[in-house]
């Protein structure tokens, strides 16, 4: 065990080294081309996750159909929906290309003897190369432990796959103020083994248990506070150029109402939405969210 993490925290360093390397290379000749790169790098990402709804696929093709109408060339993000298995297709045959249809969950396995099982050759042979991974109510109903997240994230990284990862804690850790500690491990587990390079598959998801379907919404100020702590974390397994590049989405009862507010705040990079993803004109107002103004240049 001991031996393993000097290991792995070797190979983070050397990755971190040859990364730096890299892209003090890059810096030097791209000058202010670089400066928007480093703006454009994180793009808003919204998504829907669906869970176990709705119930049929003519209700999926309904909902998905009302979703993508509401994707305009000025909606200022990319767009996502998280559906269950049995409604991939159809889902996908109805939004064309306007949106990233993944899956909510993967097998850590290959083949073989796992019933009800989903592998990523599976999801790729039908065009899907994005999934769901650590959600809480994974972790918790299903019983997945940082172990298995971990072989789902390296399983889709290593499928050519892209994870959002979700992270987060209970309201009894967060009143003890536990909530950096829980995310560090919770982060350094499911990427361990995740190099520099394909962490521009990894996006991540803080998602507060305590605000995941009971209507109570982290403030903004909370939000914000828990997505610098994550990107420092990143910092110190990455180096800053991939934190700065990684996107962290805020998830937990994100509304109509709450968006604008969430997604000014600097850290924040777009939302995974479950319930209101559900009702495409709710998910519709927050795709469509009111961009801050930008800061001014002094
Ligand atoms: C990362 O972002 C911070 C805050 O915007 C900035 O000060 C820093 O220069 C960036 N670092 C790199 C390597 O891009």
């Amino acid at each position: 065990m001991k031996i393993s993490s000097i290991a792995l925290l070797l190979s983070i360093v050397s990755e971190i080294s040859a990364f730096t390397v890299h892209y003090s290379n890059t810096n030097k000749n791209a000058g202010l081309r670089l400066t928007s790169m480093e703006l454009s790098a994180r793009k808003p990402f919204i998504t829907g996750n669906w869970k176990l709804n709705p119930q049929t696929k003519g209700e999926a093709i309904e909902l998905a159909l009302g979703i993508q109408s509401s994707i305009t060339g000025k909606s200022p993000c990319d767009v996502g929906l998280f559906v269950p298995f049995p409604f991939i297709g159809a889902v996908q045959n109805a939004v064309g290309d306007k949106l990233v249809v993944g899956a909510e969950m993967v097998s850590p396995q290959d083949a073989g003897a796992f019933t009800g099982g989903i592998s990523c050759s599976m999801l790729k042979s039908i065009g899907v190369d994005w999934a769901l991974a650590g959600h809480s109510e994974r972790r918790t109903i299903f019983a997945e432990t940082d172990d298995d997240i971990n072989a789902q994230c390296l399983k889709l990284i290593e499928s050519g796959m892209n994870v959002v990862l979700c992270i987060g804690e209970t309201l009894q850790e967060f009143e003890k103020d536990l909530v950096g500690a829980i995310c560090e491990v919770q982060l350094k587990k499911a990427l361990a083994g995740i190099s520099a390079t394909d962490m521009s598959r990894v996006t991540i998801a803080y998602e507060p248990i305590w605000a995941i379907g009971t209507g109570k919404v982290a403030t903004p100020e909370i939000a914000q506070d828990v997505h610098a702590t994550c990107r420092q974390i990143l910092v110190g397994m990455y180096g800053e150029q991939v934190a700065n590049d990684t996107r962290i989405l805020y998830g937990g009862s994100v509304s109509p109402e709450s968006v604008d507010g969430l997604l000014a705040k600097p850290d924040i990079d777009g939302a995974l939405v479950g319930g209101a993803s559900l009702e495409s004109e709710k998910f519709g107002r927050i795709i469509n969210f009111e961009m801050a103004e930008a800061p001014m240049i002094a």
